[in-house]
């Protein structure tokens, strides 16, 4: 059975859930990478957006970024679009496919949230070995994954940084929250590769704090 992934969003609106809690940090990375001038930013399984969208409605340089969210669930999409300011772009398209960010790449933010807890461990490998095509030299890659044994979190900024990332920041109280920074020459975007195959069920455990 698929998840039914609108409803996985909920949880953002309980003010004492886990997952709030995790939306907050990531939206405090966020908000630094556009103090700091990204300005154009991919979000690949973007949901509805509700990590980036917010901060963008409040950020001064909110009219000078440009984004494109990919998600494939056309309920989800539909609610990003909702919520786009102009010039975010919600693409309603299998963010796995390198092809879904041709035209908004190289970037300066790639969010990565709520995704390598529904992948193999070989997949989460593969995506983070395939991020350089999407950054820009110096981009912030935001990434999220639970901290449930066996922990991936070490190994996952292990992959990082032999991909050319310099880690910036790390949170893994509740939950993991990793901010790395691409640190190596420009990569050209391969079209046609596969990155990723999301589990259809959704995880063992959910891509939320413990
Ligand atoms: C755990 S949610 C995370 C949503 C959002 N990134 C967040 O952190 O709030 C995962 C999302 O990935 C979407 N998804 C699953 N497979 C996908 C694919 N192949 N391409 C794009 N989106 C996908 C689901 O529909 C769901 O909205």
């Amino acid at each position: 059975m698929t998840r039914d992934w609108v409803s996985w969003h909920d949880d953002y609106d309980r003010p004492r859930s886990g997952l709030r809690r995790r939306l907050a940090v990531v939206q405090r990375a966020i908000r630094t990478a556009l103090d700091s001038g990204a300005e154009r930013v991919v979000s690949l399984c973007a949901g509805q957006g509700r990590d980036l969208l917010p901060v963008l409605a409040a950020h001064p340089r909110r009219g000078r970024v440009r984004a494109r969210l990919v998600e494939l669930d056309e309920r989800n999409a539909r609610l990003a679009e909702e919520r786009a300011p102009a010039g975010v772009e919600v693409v309603c398209a299998d963010a796995a496919l390198t092809d879904a960010y041709a035209g908004a790449v190289p970037a300066d933010l790639v969010l990565a949230c709520g995704l390598f807890g529904n992948l193999s461990d070989a997949d989460v490998r593969r995506t983070i070995s395939a991020l350089p095509q999407l950054c820009a030299p110096g981009a912030t890659v935001v990434w999220t994954r639970h901290t449930h044994e066996p922990d991936l979190v070490p190994s996952i900024c292990g992959w990082f940084e032999e991909s050319g990332f310099d880690r910036a920041a790390l949170e893994t109280a509740e939950f993991g929250v990793g901010v790395h920074r691409y640190a190596g020459p420009p990569t050209p975007l391969r079209p046609g590769e596969r990155m990723f195959t999301f589990f259809p069920q959704g995880p063992r455990f959910q891509e939320s704090p413990r």
